[in-house]
């Protein structure tokens, strides 16, 4: 498998599941150009994804994906850089114990699973249909299934706890469908996948004690993010899905979702919500 000529933009690439994704994807051949927050820590990942891969097309672009601005800025210096964009890893992801709320005054967990996903997707989706055959991954978890979709809780305005990250997991795959609905003869793709239980630094911006706790004991029983990686690599790559879409994938294999997660009608509501919310009234793939 090769990826050279590819171009891949991969959110939340610092860390984690996303940093082995970017590694595998650069040692590939592939154009990678990885979504960092901190300006030290993303130019360092590029340095060390260089010199392990030994491809010199690696590059970065900073935002805070919480934020819509940064988010709206990050897809036009994506657009002024980059005449392509073959693959789209929507991975960058937390959980929030407590109720805390974004720049633009939205629930976090919300904001940034879901939200940031949303409108990168949307604003760079001419450019990723101009690439065709390209492909869209969103990062969501098993944790969909303790999900449920209230649009008059949405942002846990109504009783929050850190139900909100199921929640917005289930929202990532009711997002992917409508999505891959939309895209539908396009020879663009859109797929989510859960990539098991993985040892990241995911819940570190947690301080409390359940979440440290947990922190503690998940090395314990987790793999590794380089095999956590590896469905988002091969969904990324593999000749065997180009044309696979609106599929939820565990260990590289299609899988059923919770019951809630294939709801279109609250798939089609939450699309026209998510658009509101972000101000993205035009432009949007019109409906298949
Ligand atoms: N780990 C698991 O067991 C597991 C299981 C199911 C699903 N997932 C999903 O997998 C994805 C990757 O998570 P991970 O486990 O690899 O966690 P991680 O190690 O914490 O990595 C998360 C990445 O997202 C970035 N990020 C977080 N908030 C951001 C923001 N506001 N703006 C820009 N970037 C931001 C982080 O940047 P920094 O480096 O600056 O922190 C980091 O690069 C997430 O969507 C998560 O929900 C994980």
């Amino acid at each position: 498998m090769t990826m050279q000529g590819k171009v891949c933009l991969i959110k939340g690439a610092t860390n984690g599941i996303g940093k082995s994704t970017a590694h595998e994807l650069a040692r590939m051949g592939a154009t990678v150009v990885i979504v960092g927050r901190d300006a030290q820590k993303t130019s360092q990942v590029v340095e060390e994804i260089r010199a392990a891969s030994g491809n010199d097309t690696v590059d970065s672009l900073l935002a805070d994906l919480s934020s819509q601005q940064d988010v709206r800025r990050l897809a036009n210096e994506f657009e002024s850089k980059y005449s392509h964009l073959h693959v789209l890893l929507n991975n960058a992801g937390a959980v929030f114990m407590r109720r805390q709320l974004s720049v633009d005054g939205i629930e976090m967990t919300f904001a940034l699973n879901l939200l940031a996903p949303f409108l990168l997707t949307n604003v760079l989706l001419d450019k990723i249909q101009a690439s065709a055959p390209a492909r869209i991954i969103n990062v969501s978890s098993g944790a969909h299934t303790s999900g449920k979709i209230e649009f008059a809780n949405l942002q846990g305005e109504r009783g929050y706890s850190h139900r909100a990250y199921g929640n917005s997991k289930l929202a990532t795959l009711l997002f992917t469908m409508e999505l891959a609905h939309r895209l539908d003869g396009t020879g663009v793709t859109a797929n989510a996948l859960h990539p098991g239980l993985v040892s990241t630094g995911f819940g570190k911006n947690n301080p409390g004690f359940l979440m440290k706790t947990i922190r503690a004991v998940v090395p314990l029983i987790a793999r590794s993010p380089e095999k956590g990686a590896d469905t988002s690599i091969y969904l990324a790559s593999s000749p065997g899905v180009q044309s696979v879409t609106g599929k939820y994938f565990v260990g590289r294999k299609v899988t059923q979702p919770a019951p809630q997660a294939t709801d279109s009608a609250v798939a089609r509501k939450l699309w026209d919500v998510s658009a509101e919310m972000v101000h993205l009234a035009d432009g949007l793939p019109a409906e298949a």
